[in-house]
């Protein structure tokens, strides 16, 4: 007897009428039209089940503290960065804690069960590195948290920094992080691209690097990334997040830039919703979008993710944890509007990010863990273009989170009385 079946999903993949076994937290059969008796048996009806929704760029310390002290005025980045040190003093473990929490309650209502935070480490008490290794403990059951160790005010500018960054490694922070372009000077940010990847190298740790977050086309760290990345044989291991002065540079040099980021198999977190708000903020008309170019680093067949980033803190002021949010604005940003670049979205905020993050036992296949998400969409188009309920929530086969189905009760002669928007 099984413990879970789920029957007449839609799979991303277009795959349809299928059923889905579950024994053990792990997917043991998927196939058409299967009926084995079950504890628990879930008619899909037709509708999506995904794999979860994995955000590959978070900051979880800041999440949920909008306001605190203060709002960004400007919305510029570097604002974002000064009310953030500003708030910095005020934190207790506590407070980053429960904010934490309350932001894993949130995902995992929008079937989001793996997230990769980085961790502001140039305070030297390293207290948001403590919070977040408790709250990694306390999620674990249901989500997949990641941390990386982020020198957010410079690890060569902010004294003391490359060692507490090293203090949180040993601490049981998974991934090493950076900030060349926020460095004095671009030598040095040159420089810490160098000693980061060196030092993860050492240490066998993956690499996500804050990389080439501004509007100014010469700003060009992610050509070292990829660089060191190929010396230390980091391929595939080492990720260059935002990477918006792409958007910006020159054409020819793009031309050369992107099969070198290929080579070195480098992953690229884009972050829509924050790259369209801090971006182009020195511009007059026209404003640049700022979001790097992701139909072209996919065409290189770079795998790229789209990230979440910020939730109602220092940056940005608005969203919910919802991972097709996300990939609709990313989406028209992009203009990737054509239906297989529609698709892409949704990968880029599921296979894409999971596999940046090196997830083990993700997606719907036979051996992998049982972690799904019905949505309440026919299929990945679909479930953009509503950003879908999220009907039922699995992890390991355990139902985590449910909802009941959008539906509006209407109050007009001679129609339907009630409307399901899909
Ligand atoms: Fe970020």
């Amino acid at each position: 007897m099984l413990d879970l079946l789920i029957t007449n999903a839609t799979l991303p993949d277009g795959q349809n009428h299928m059923s889905i076994a579950v024994q053990n937290g792990k997917i043991v059969e998927l196939s058409a039209h299967m009926q084995t008796p079950a504890h628990e048996t879930v008619d899909a009806q037709g509708q999506l089940v995904s794999p979860p929704f994995v955000d590959a760029h978070f900051h979880m310390d800041a999440t949920l503290s909008y306001g605190l002290p203060r709002v960004n005025q400007s919305g510029t980045l570097l604002e974002g960065i000064a009310l953030w040190g500003e708030l910095k003093p005020l934190l207790t473990q506590e407070a980053l804690i429960d904010r934490a929490m309350k932001y894993c309650d949130w995902a995992v209502a929008k079937g989001l069960l793996a997230i990769r935070t980085h961790v502001d480490v140039c305070d030297p008490r390293l207290l948001a590195v403590e919070a977040l290794l408790e709250v990694k403990k306390r999620v674990a059951a249901y989500i997949d948290l990641q941390l990386v160790a982020f020198p957010q005010d410079g690890v060569l500018r902010a004294p003391g920094a490359m060692d507490n960054l090293k203090r949180a490694l040993q601490m049981g922070v998974d991934v090493v992080g950076g900030i060349p372009h926020f460095e004095r000077t671009m030598a040095d940010g040159a420089l810490s691209v160098k000693l980061l990847c060196e030092l993860a190298a050492a240490q066998g740790k993956l690499v996500d690097m804050h990389c080439d977050e501004s509007d100014d086309p010469l700003s060009r760290h992610v050509e070292t990334l990829a660089y060191e990345s190929q010396r230390l044989g980091l391929q595939g291991r080492v990720v260059g997040s935002h990477l918006t002065s792409m958007h910006s540079m020159d054409n020819y040099y793009v031309s050369k830039l992107l099969p070198l980021m290929a080579e070195a198999q480098l992953g690229v977190v884009a972050n829509p919703l924050i790259n369209i708000t801090l971006q182009g903020r020195h511009d007059s008309y026209p404003k640049r979008r700022g979001m790097t170019r992701v139909p072209e680093l996919l065409a290189h067949g770079i795998t790229v993710a789209f990230g979440h980033d910020c939730v109602m803190d220092p940056w940005y002021s608005l969203g919910s944890g919802d991972m097709l949010e996300v990939a609709h604005m990313g989406l028209h940003v992009a203009q990737m509007t054509s239906q297989a670049a529609m698709r892409q979205c949704f990968d880029a905020v599921t296979t894409h990010p999971a596999k940046l993050m090196h997830l083990q036992g993700y997606g719907l296949q036979v051996g992998c863990h049982a972690d799904m998400v019905l949505l309440q969409a026919s299929n990945p188009v679909e479930a953009l273009r509503l950003r879908a309920n999220r009907l039922k929530v699995w992890r390991r086969g355990r139902l985590v989170a449910s909802a009941a189905p959008a539906v509006s009760q209407l109050f007009l002669d001679q129609r339907p009385a009630q409307t399901q928007l899909v």
